[in-house]
């Protein structure tokens, strides 16, 4: 048995409030625990997005009722909120702002770069900026960060260029983060229902990304359920489930030899905490069966999504057992941790 520390995932979409038939505080936070995660940083992309204090309520006291693991929300940047001296007490209570600057899930865009500069000028240096920035707007929002001498954390990179971007804007000294989703290391290409943001690529992107492991900061899942059903339209929304499928996934690459477990624990536990300046918990861990095998199947899954895109993919590694605060959460696919057990970690 492995033990590890309870991991960190800095990219989780709940759905809640707005659209609780795809996820909930309560099943995604199920999902978590069930996947090795016993801390989760949540989207802003809900419905209404959460960007000011009365949304940042609504989302936390759904959270407060219902989550199973701990966890804190993002605000998303929008076009009326961009003066965050104006609300001081607002930026501690949230993991952090999110910035959309490329198309994606919702309605949080922001295409005007005087409101990215006046967001970059106000919102507190000590907590993190992330970017939905791809390609060229990427390069853009780390020009940003060092015009305004700020840390900034690139979501879900996915491009070769964008890691190469981001390896040379740290090699001049630029405070830039980044982090990679377990899709964008194990698939490639397409549409359909297997859309999402930032799209699948080619495989020469893929091997960018495996090749430049150590300037990958964290692996994050960008967990972003949408219904079978909904995928399987004609319309299908961008996204896809992975707090279950992400640990799993990395441990048979360990396996494979193509990373090693301190990558893991770093990128899913070190980085994460630092770069979110989460606090210390004590009495916390997971126990892995390292060389347990089984099949992926939505059907074993908490999310409420009810598929997977690596339906039917073997794996190597199990999660036995996860401990938050000296009590047992998850056991042998049992959720054992209470609605309600999860706490808000900027509170
Ligand atoms: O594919 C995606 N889905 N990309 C995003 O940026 C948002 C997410 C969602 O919320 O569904
Ligand atoms: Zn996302």
């Amino acid at each position: 048995m492995l033990k590890l520390p309870g991991l960190i995932d800095p990219h989780v979409h709940i759905r809640e409030p707005g659209a609780t038939h795809k996820e909930d505080w309560d099943t995604a936070t199920q999902a978590a625990l069930a996947g090795g995660f016993t801390t989760i940083l949540a989207m802003p992309n809900t419905i209404p997005p959460t960007f000011d204090r009365k949304t940042l309520d609504l989302g936390l006291a759904s959270a407060k009722e219902k989550a199973r693991c701990d966890y804190a929300q993002f605000l998303g940047a929008g076009p009326n909120n961009a003066d965050w001296d104006a609300y001081p007490d607002l930026p501690p209570r949230a993991a952090g702002l999110k910035m959309y600057l490329d198309s994606t899930f919702g309605e949080l865009r922001l295409d005007d770069m005087t409101l990215w500069m006046q967001h970059f000028a106000t919102f507190p240096k000590h907590l993190p900026i992330v970017l939905h920035a791809e390609s060229r707007t990427m390069a853009a929002g780390i020009l940003l960060a060092e015009i305004y001498d700020r840390p900034v954390h690139i979501a879900h990179l996915s491009l070769k260029e964008e890691i190469l971007v981001v390896k040379a804007a740290k090699e001049k000294g630029i405070k830039v983060t980044c982090e990679v989703t377990p899709h964008h290391l194990f698939l490639t290409g397409g549409e359909g229902k297997v859309r999402v943001r930032p799209r699948l690529t080619a495989q020469k992107d893929v091997d960018a990304l495996w090749d430049n492991l150590e300037v990958i900061d964290c692996f994050a899942t960008d967990h972003a359920p949408h219904t079978l059903k909904e995928k399987d339209s004609t319309k299908s929304p961008p996204g896809f489930p992975g707090l279950e499928t992400a640990l799993p996934l990395l441990l048979t690459a360990l396996h494979q030899s193509r990373l090693t477990i301190d990558d893991i624990i770093e990128k899913m536990y070190v980085n994460p905490k630092r770069i979110f300046n989460l606090p210390d918990q004590p009495e916390r861990w997971i126990e892995v069966d390292e060389n347990a095998s089984y099949e992926i199947r939505a059907a074993d899954q908490f999310t409420k999504c009810g598929w997977t895109p690596f339906e039917g993919w073997q794996v190597k590694g199990r999660v036995r057992r996860v401990v938050l605060r000296g009590k047992d959460v998850y056991k042998d696919g049992e959720i054992l941790a209470e609605k309600g057990y999860g706490l808000d970690i900027r509170e």
